[in-house]
């Protein structure tokens, strides 16, 4: 990838996004979805994958493309897309080189293991997932720097000004967004020291706009200072003022401190297929490689008769491999995560030994594996360059609006990742999943994660790209849309569509999205002795696919308002 020096200032474009030549749509259920013969962005938000592709028809490459949709996500996508943040990001370049950039937020320096249990040793949950103390320090901004140091093409302030011109002259609402904007207003009021009037003070209807002045200043001086426009001056400031006022740790030291990393991506195989993910601070990663590793010695099918086998085994893998997660699993900085170990054939087949096709064991009688050495909102993009360079990114802020503190004087929201630390050992976060002495708390450590950043190769080409949000459920989901095209032959959008199962070590049960049905199933499972469990949609799948004759196949997730836009 050619890149540019950074930053290069006082470079300001005219915002003409939305009058993009071109074409991006929402496909329906069952259909294909957007071809494009060149590139292609998949986001949560029209809006953000419209900046995407108007970075790339400006010769911008996949990286340039990815920064700016997550600085626009930033803007339109409040509950999830953030600065005050962190995530993940798998690259692979169009010579096949690959790269991941972990900018996942850590604990403050003053945080302890035991900071969030009463006198008595009791957890408190309310404290690791709402309010001041339930931040991270945020990695967003210095993972976008770093990247754009790396990889940028473009000048950076063409990468953040299509996001400040969102902020400043905001963005009309669907229905379903003033809806969601007004149901989370209470709780930005709550637990924010300062209320945040454009958020609170009305109630959101249909056609108005979000304007955003104090986050469009934010990104200005992110966009003429790069990392020094967040972690240190006025946003600085206005951060830790808010901590001090609202009871939280997090100080100018730790934002000085905070620094994303390269890291060598995860790699594995599936049959002919290459997979790229995303290693530790996330489990997400080695879930997949898993997963996948297990269910190879497996033949899968779709068909009436056989789907309930499929979703048999994928249970009881799931119920082993998140037993595995719980033991094993957290920053590698920190902790040393037995990764080899833990995705090698004969670790694998060990585990599965007690796999019995016609019952299901109870989570109960599964321990970790013997290893020698010891909103679920997020929001995921998927983007193609014309060159082949191809991007894999989630993001998050944990739970919807993360901790609900807006920073006040700076427009953003910050994060509640510390809930993703095992916060007491045994006792389960908000998606439900243990975690025990690998993944306590530490000062400036990493809390793990389960974001799956992946992308794979087919006889050594690149052939599809993928990611979700999701939290537990994002390793899962990631993994029925790949067994979805390369065993069930089905397209990209088909394969995104197609109705999700989740389950984990515990609870012990198998969710299904509250839109499917099919009582025989059920039935069958049952039979089984599977639990099963109705709930609302599982993931939002955004993903790319290259088509034999070359084009590309967007999967944009029906489930929420996710759209492709290529060319
Ligand atoms: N915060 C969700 C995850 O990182 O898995």
């Amino acid at each position: 990838m050619t890149k540019l020096s950074f930053p290069l200032r006082n470079q300001i474009i005219i915002f003409s996004l939305l009058l993009a030549i071109g074409f991006s749509c929402k496909p329906q259920k069952h259909q294909t979805g957007l071809l494009g013969n060149k590139a292609m962005v998949v986001s949560a938000h029209p809006l953000a994958s419209e900046v995407g592709k108007t970075i790339l028809l400006k010769g911008g490459n996949a990286v340039d493309a990815a920064i700016a949709v997550h600085m626009a996500l930033a803007v339109v996508y409040p509950q999830a897309g953030n600065i005050g943040g962190g995530g993940f990001m798998v690259i692979r370049e169009n010579d096949g080189t690959v790269h991941s950039l972990d900018y996942r937020e850590k604990a403050p320096i003053n945080a302890d293991k035991d900071m969030y249990l009463d006198a008595e040793g009791n957890a408190l949950p309310e404290k690791s997932q709402n309010g001041h103390l339930a931040s991270g320090v945020p990695g967003a901004v210095d993972g976008m720097v770093r990247a754009y140091e790396k990889f940028g093409s473009l000048p950076w302030e063409q990468l953040i000004n299509p996001a400040i011109k969102l902020a400043e002259n905001g963005f009309e609402l669907t229905e379903k967004e003033a809806d969601f904007f007004s149901a989370y207003a209470s709780k930005l009021k709550k637990h924010s020291t300062v209320d945040p009037t454009h958020f609170t003070s009305k109630s959101f209807k249909k056609g108005d706009f979000l304007i955003q002045k104090d986050l469009a200043r934010t990104l200005t001086y992110i966009r003429d200072k790069g990392r020094d426009g967040f972690y240190s001056g006025k946003v600085a400031d206005l951060l830790v003022e808010e901590m001090t006022r609202g009871g939280g740790i997090i100080n100018h030291q730790d934002l000085k401190h905070y620094s994303s990393k390269w890291r060598t991506p995860l790699r594995g195989t599936y049959k002919n297929y290459g997979i790229i993910t995303m290693g530790p601070p996330s489990g997400g990663g080695i879930i997949l490689l898993q997963m996948l590793g297990t269910i190879e010695d497996y033949k899968v099918s779709n068909s009436k008769d056989k789907f309930v086998d499929y979703l048999h085994l994928k249970t009881e893998m799931a119920r082993r491999i998140f037993a595995d997660r719980a033991a094993y699993m957290a920053d590698s900085d920190f902790y040393p995560v037995p990764i080899n170990q833990l995705i090698t054939k004969d670790y694998l087949l060990e585990r599965f030994k007690s796999f019995n096709p016609n019952k299901a064991t109870p989570s109960s009688e599964i321990k970790e594996g013997e290893i020698d050495q010891e909103s679920e909102e997020t929001t995921h993009f998927s983007i193609i360059d014309p060159d082949g360079n191809a991007v894999s990114s989630t993001t998050t802020l944990n739970g919807n609006m993360g901790s609900k503190v807006l920073v006040a004087g700076a427009g953003f929201i910050l994060n509640n990742e510390m809930d993703d630390f095992s916060i007491k050992p045994g006792f389960p976060n908000m998606f439900g999943v243990l975690g025990g002495e690998a993944n306590k708390i530490e000062p400036e450590k990493r809390m793990l994660s389960s974001m799956s950043p992946t992308i794979l190769e087919k006889d050594g080409e690149l052939f599809m790209v993928v990611g979700t949000p999701g939290g537990s459920t994002i390793p899962t989901s990631v993994f029925q849309t790949i067994i979805n095209v390369v065993e069930f032959d089905m397209g990209m959008q088909q394969a995104v569509d197609e109705p999700r199962f989740h389950s984990q070590w515990k609870p012990d049960l198998i969710s299904y999205e509250n839109s499917f049905s099919n009582k025989r199933l059920f039935e069958d499972l049952r039979k089984k002795g599977h639990i099963l469990k109705e709930r609302g949609s599982i993931g939002k799948v955004d993903a790319i696919l290259i088509r034999d004759n070359g084009t590309l196949e967007a999967g944009a997730d029906s489930r929420g308002m996710d759209t492709a836009a290529g060319f």
